[in-house]
């Protein structure tokens, strides 16, 4: 599949236009803090997501770096004194009130933001704005409340001390409704529109279990705890990312030393725990206590990929075998979120729920960079090359049919403009 220069054009110029129609910025009821950032979506998610928040960032890097800068410090004012980093932060609220009283899995922390978290991108998003603008002072600011981050999730997200961090709920890997945490949530997927009022009368059953339990003791109740593949990886390149990026900006050696270390335990204990080597795929882990594999086929079983320095055999098992499989993940417009051999794949959205089928940018920006790492550029490029055919057709949406390419969910969709890196990759100018 080649594309040509007029489809390029038209996903370049509509990701510029979601990107500047998405920015708010005001003085925040919340302290008088002022903010100035994207929203996922005007209208479907009208406030500051964690992991949103820092895809955006790397996409604002090829409109106005300047921008990418400031979405980050204006997301870092929600880090708390001990570390605690919420999913959303609530600028606006209220103007977007009848928003959270609508949202089934909203629990709020604070009146202006949530207390549950997200995939800690952050770290990555800092280490690309940095190269790109060789702003140590922009460095300096921002790594202090990052390593707050990561020091938080260790400190709380790993009771068991394995080097692997836990969610407490499914939002909080960003993966809301994966068919991957069906089994723990007591969701059927025989009948697609029941899919939904079970999750959500399951995550009402969480959060009573949490109620008054306080942050720090969520993860030792046992409710719901997963030591999420994804999440992992994405945490153990961030430590990766700060280790380097805490010996650029001077930072005390002992600092950069600690997160090495914990990279490499983190990288370590996703291939001793989770690699399957006969099933070819890394699966999550369920429970504190029995961490049980969970073996269902979705794009994470991918994820350590993002890993510079994961075993070259273990890339090639889940490259021949699983993505460039046509049974499974190399669909007309791949990535999907879910195999296509899944009981549970829901490429057309029945459901009316998210990850269950259909492809998103962010996973697909994220594998394009493990690929190229680790010297896949051939079919780096095809996923680039079926991404922007894809969004030309389709715009700049929340997610896509894998088999139609048709777009779905929300419109103008804030990280799906990570295209432009995709874009500017291929062209050589990343
Ligand atoms: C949906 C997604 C989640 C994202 C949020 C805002 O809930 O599942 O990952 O952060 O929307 O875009």
């Amino acid at each position: 599949m080649t594309v040509t220069q007029a489809e390029i054009d038209k996903v370049v110029a509509e990701s510029k236009r979601v990107l500047i129609g998405n920015h708010h910025s005001g003085i925040s009821a919340w302290d008088g803090k002022l903010y100035e950032c994207t929203y996922p979506s005007p209208t479907s998610y009208p406030f500051q997501w964690f992991w949103d928040s820092a895809f955006i960032s790397i996409a604002l890097l090829h409109v106005d770096p300047a921008l990418a800068k400031r979405e980050i410090t204006c997301l870092l004012q929600g880090v708390q004194p001990d570390g605690f980093m919420p999913h959303m932060l609530l600028w606006e609220k209220s103007s977007y009130l009848h928003w959270l009283e609508d949202e089934y899995s909203i629990r709020l922390a604070h009146p202006f933001y949530t207390g549950t978290t997200q995939p800690p991108v952050v770290a990555r998003a800092i280490e690309r704005i940095y190269d790109a603008t060789k702003d140590l002072a922009f460095l300096r600011e921002t790594l202090e409340p990052t390593l707050r981050i990561f020091r938080w999730l260790k400190a709380v997200r790993d009771p068991d001390d394995d080097g692997l961090v836990c969610v407490i709920q499914p939002d909080e890997t960003g993966l809301d409704a994966s068919p991957k945490y069906d089994l723990a949530m007591g969701i059927s997927h025989e009948r697609p529109e029941e899919v939904l009022p079970q999750l959500t009368r399951s995550m009402h059953r969480l959060f009573k279990a949490y109620e008054g339990i306080g942050l720090q003791r969520e993860p030792l109740l046992d409710v719901f705890n997963f030591e999420d593949v994804m999440f992992n990886a994405i945490y153990a390149d961030g430590l990766r990312a700060l280790a380097r990026l805490c010996r650029i900006a001077g930072f005390p050696e002992g600092e950069a030393y600690e997160c090495e270390q914990r990279y490499r335990r983190v990288r370590d204990a996703l291939v001793a725990k989770c690699w399957d080597e006969e099933a070819g795929a890394f699966w999550d882990l369920s429970g504190l206590r029995t961490e049980t594999p969970q073996k269902v086929l979705t794009f994470s079983i991918f994820f350590p990929i993002i890993l510079p320095d994961l075993d070259r055999k273990i890339v090639r098992t889940l490259v021949e075998r699983h993505l460039l499989n046509e049974k499974e993940f190399w669909l007309p417009y791949p990535i999907p979120t879910v195999a296509a051999t899944e009981p549970s794949f829901d490429p057309a959205w029945k459901t009316n729920t998210t990850w269950r089928g259909p492809t998103w940018v962010n996973v697909n920006w994220y594998l394009y960079w493990g690929l190229r790492a680790h010297g896949r550029s051939d079919v780096a490029s095809e996923l680039a090359e079926r991404t922007v055919r894809m969004m030309a057709s389709s715009g700049i949406r929340e997610f896509y049919d894998p088999l139609t390419g048709e777009g779905q969910g929300a419109r103008d969709f804030g990280w799906s403009t990570l295209v432009l890196d995709l874009i500017a990759a291929e062209r050589g100018s990343v």
